[in-house]
């Protein structure tokens, strides 16, 4: 038994949900977007509490909530079912769902239906996929099917492999056109907005003169028009330093191993649970339970009825 969740939401009631016309006009305006992962309910609560603009249900659910070694293996399914709990989370942020690699690659078909199923099975506003090329043609697939697609180019975890591990991406003349060539498909395919992952700062903000959708960083430097964290790097929930850009706010990893250990050196050492933890029963009724146990105890065996 826990106690039940709380409906969510952020600290001022009158704000309106986000949408894509207000991302635009903060690009416009020179707002910074603020975009963080999320892939259960508390974390949800946590980003509404905060009120970031952009929640996404990352694939990196597949590394930080679910112990794969890399995003590769984590399915539709999982991926949807962390997405519900992430809705239920959430009032204003736009939902944005990632779709997981070898659900989208094979044809625009498989795109769509994808996208589809974040959008009707778990509420998600918007998806995302990674890379240019074939990718390009999948997100205009998706947009012209009515749904919102965000691209993502520079280091895309899904094809690490082919990008000669996680590294940062765009550090010659040529690769960095490659990365903004990209990028510029990725918007003329009817891309809303794009992410662009580990590339030089200077790179990304050469490319912002010619990106008009809101671009948001990550390892791209401040010239971005917003920028996006996996929640558990920047609370400090996974062990070890993580990627150079990574900023980290909290120890909430350590902070959650000391608060565990404490409890088991509490239960082991007689300290948990005290009075103050049980349940009271009125003398009288448990005077009657305990001629119960008695009878039971010389065999009958009503004594629960
Ligand atoms: O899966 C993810 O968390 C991402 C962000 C790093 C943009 O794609």
């Amino acid at each position: 038994m826990s106690s039940a969740p709380r409906v969510p939401d952020s600290p001022d009631p009158g704000r309106p949900p986000v949408t894509l016309p207000r991302l635009q006009e903060m690009k416009e305006a020179g707002t910074p977007i603020v975009m963080v992962t999320a892939y259960d309910f508390p974390s949800a609560r946590a980003a509404e509490a905060a009120e970031v603009d952009v929640v996404l249900v990352g694939d990196s659910a597949a590394m930080t909530v679910l112990g794969y070694d890399t995003t590769v293996p984590v399915g539709m399914d999982e991926m949807l079912m962390l997405a519900r709990a992430v809705r239920r989370g959430l009032r204003t942020p736009l939902l944005v769902g990632d779709l997981p690699f070898g659900s989208y690659e094979a044809s625009d078909e498989a795109a769509i239906a994808t996208a589809q199923r974040f959008v009707k099975e778990a509420g998600c506003d918007a998806v995302k996929l990674e890379g240019g090329g074939s990718s390009v043609d999948r997100a205009r697939a998706i947009a012209r099917a009515g749904i919102p697609v965000m691209g993502h180019v520079g280091l895309t975890p899904q094809t690490a492999t082919a990008l000669g591990g996680y590294r940062a991406q765009g550090r010659t003349a040529q690769r960095a056109a490659d990365v903004a060539r990209d990028a510029m498909a990725l918007q003329d395919a009817g891309c809303f907005s794009i992410v662009l992952e580990a590339i030089p700062a200077a790179v990304a903000e050469l490319m912002m003169g010619r990106l008009e959708i809101p671009v948001i960083g990550i390892g791209a430097g401040p010239a971005t028009d917003g920028q996006v964290l996996v929640f558990h790097d920047l609370l400090g929930i996974r062990d070890g330093h993580g990627a150079r850009f990574v900023k980290r706010y909290r120890s909430i990893g350590d902070e959650m191993a000391a608060g565990v250990r404490e409890y088991a050196q509490d239960v082991r050492s007689g300290r948990y649970p005290t009075a103050d933890h049980t349940y009271s029963i009125d003398p009288e009724e448990l005077e009657r339970f305990r001629a119960r146990m008695t009878e039971h105890h010389t065999g009958a065996y009503d004594f629960m009825s």
